[in-house]
Parts: C-alpha cells; structure tokens; sequence
C-alpha cells in the first residue's frame, strides 16, 4: 500500500507566489489609475468652473424711478447666483466700475416716451467713455403693457444700441413675447425681445419665471463663450 498525501485543492507551482503579487499589484494599479483619472477629471471640472466664473463674473446696474426696479434687479441676481458680484444703482455708478467687468447685467424701468430713466439719462454721456468691445451683455426692462402699450418696455433699445455700437456682445437677445398683450415696442428685433421684460404693475406673479427662464439662457450663452 503506497502512503499517499491527499492534497485538497490545486497543486501550488514554485512561481505561484509571483503570480499571486504580480495580479494583487494589476488589481491595485488598475484601481489607482482609474482614482487618478477621476482626480484628473475633477481637476479638470473644478479649473473649469474657476475658469467660468473668473471670466463672466459681473455687476448688475439698474435705473429706477419709484423702486420697483430695485426689487426685481435683486430677484435677477438671484436667479444669477456666483455671476453677479454687485448690484448697483447706476445713480450711484462710475463708468470705471462698468469698464472693469466682462460681463454685464444693464436694465432699468421705461419712463417718458418709451425712455430711460432719469438716473439712467444723467450717465448717459458717460457711457461714450466705456468701451463695450468684448464684453457680455445681459439687458432688462420694466414696463406697463397695458398703460403704455405703444412703448412697452422701449427703453431698453438705448441700451442694446449703446452696447452694440460700442463693440459689446448683447447675449440672451431673443425673448419670446408670450404672455404679454401690447401695440408696439422698440424693444423687439424680429418678434422676440433684446432682454428680459418685466411687467410688475401688470404681471407680478411672472416676475420670477421670466427671470428664471432668461437667467438660464444667459447661463448657457456664457458657458458656450468660455468654452468656445
Ligand atoms: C410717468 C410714467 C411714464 C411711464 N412710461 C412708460 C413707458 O413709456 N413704457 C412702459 O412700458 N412703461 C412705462 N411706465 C411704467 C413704468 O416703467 C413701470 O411702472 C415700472 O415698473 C416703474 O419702475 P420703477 O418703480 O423702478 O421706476 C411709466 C410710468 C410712469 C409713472
């Protein structure tokens, strides 16, 4: 009878031990490169956003007669959030602190004839001293549809021609004109609005969608110019 030694199991090869470490360390490898790779992603991801908000942060500035322009100028930097540093009244506005910014958020309430404000007129020379070249720029207006349907929300037209004329890139110029009934409006090229409209005599339970519609596209125009 031959003494056998049952050995459950797979018989172990002498380089088997090496083979063991070699895959343990495949395994570890394989797990910290795919660690790396998301550590670079996020680096990646984190530059970007830096990147982002680096080059479109901006100040918004408002004309207002009666205040209700103040409200609605704090709701859009809201909606705006980590874009808008500052919100300020133009009254109290250098054109140095315009010139400084690369993004932009003008507007301001209608008076007179479909025009600007009274703050807003007073700086209006001062505007011939900033250059708008290369900078973004987001416009808002506040009017009375109803009240003054034949110049709703028209001031806002000074401002898009300013810019324009002075090299600035007007974004989120497109804006339907759903939901408002009125005869006529400077403000409009090819149907649809140069800015954000806001009617808070008429309509202030909009206010806050508007806003928040056109904050997102001005999000989205700004994201596509940083990547661009
Ligand atoms: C004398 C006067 C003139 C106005 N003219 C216009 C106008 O031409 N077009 C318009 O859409 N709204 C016009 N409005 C409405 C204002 O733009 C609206 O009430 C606005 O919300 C006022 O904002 P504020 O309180 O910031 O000044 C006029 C209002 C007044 C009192």
């Amino acid at each position: 009878m031959t003494n056998k030694t049952v050995v459950r199991g797979r018989r172990l090869a002498p380089w088997a031990g090496f083979t063991f470490m070699l895959t343990k360390l495949r395994r570890f490898g394989s797990r910290a490169l795919s660690c790396c790779r998301s550590w670079i992603q996020a680096f990646r991801r984190h530059s970007l956003e830096e990147k982002d908000i680096h080059i479109t942060m901006g100040k918004l500035f408002y004309g207002s007669q009666t205040g209700t322009t103040t409200g609605v100028a704090r709701k859009i930097r809201k909606h705006l959030n980590g874009l808008i540093s500052e919100v300020k009244s133009i009254q109290y506005a250098q054109p140095h602190e315009l010139a400084a910014c690369d993004f932009l958020v003008l507007g301001g309430a209608t008076y007179g004839d479909g025009e600007l404000t009274d703050d807003w007129k007073r700086f209006w020379p001062l505007m011939d001293s900033i250059s708008f070249a290369g900078k973004r720029v987001a416009l808002f207006a506040l009017g009375d549809q109803f009240g003054y349907s034949y110049t709703f929300a028209s001031g806002m037209k000074q401002l898009y021609d300013k810019v324009s004329d002075s090299g600035g890139q007007v974004i989120a110029d497109c804006i339907p004109t759903a939901d408002f009934e009125f005869t006529q409006s400077e403000s409009l090229v090819d149907g649809y609005f140069i800015g954000l409209v806001i009617d808070e005599v008429n309509q202030p339970e909009l206010t806050e969608k508007r806003i928040r519609a056109w904050a997102s596209i001005v999000r989205q125009q700004l994201a596509l110019a940083c990547t661009a």
